[in-house]
């Protein structure tokens, strides 16, 4: 699909939606309410996504407007994605782990082979580590976690599920808690500099 049809797409959505307009935001730190207002996204809204977010299997987003520690969250199949710029502490932080400290050994990454472990650099989308990209749904019963710009990154600098208290590192991999899985990290890839093509 040409990306200006696709872009086309998710105006239309957005528009559409009016209630979850809210959905697509930045959070580059400071405390957002309308990020507190999507911190728990019903199940019931991942089983039935509408028709016209059904439609949009493949979204392209522009991270250009995207700092160093900032997070862009876009909603794709009716889900929300997490895309994460991270800064060289961050990434340094996610790679000094070890495997065996993993309560899910597995990468969990659809652009990785199958079974590859859960290293960071099977995990971030670039050999740098700058950029982490995943959905932003609990593997425990599917809420959205809370991060840096909700003030709750858990107890390991990553990201927090208070629905149950699941801990999630900076990469994205559940340290702590009942979630049994890493946050799944979905098809991506860079079609340009400065876009990201998820689907
Ligand atoms: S849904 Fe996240 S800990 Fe239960």
């Amino acid at each position: 699909m040409a990306p200006q049809k696709m872009e086309k797409l998710v105006s239309h959505a957005d528009d559409h939606e009016g209630t979850r307009r809210d959905f697509l935001y930045y959070a580059t730190g400071g405390a957002g309410a309308v990020a507190a207002g999507a911190a728990v996204w019903p199940l019931v809204n991942q089983m039935n996504p509408s028709a016209d977010v059904q439609a949009l299997s493949s979204i392209r987003v522009p991270v250009d407007g995207l700092e160093p520690g900032g997070q862009l969250t876009v909603k794709w199949l009716g889900k929300p994605v997490f895309i994460r710029r991270r800064t060289e502490e961050e990434i340094a932080e996610a790679r000094s782990v070890e495997l065996s400290e993993l309560p899910d050994p597995v990468a969990r990454n659809a652009n990785a082979p199958d079974g590859a472990d859960a290293t960071d650099e099977n995990r971030a989308m670039d050999e740098n580590g700058e950029w982490l990209v995943q959905m932003g749904v609990c593997t425990h019963l599917g809420c959205v976690p809370l991060g840096a710009a909700q003030g709750n990154t858990g107890e390991f600098g990553g990201w927090f599920c208070p629905c149950h208290g699941s801990h999630y590192d900076l990469s994205g991999r559940i340290r702590k808690g009942p979630a049994p899985e890493n946050l799944p990290v979905p098809p991506a890839r860079f079609d340009d500099e400065t876009t990201i093509v998820l689907g």
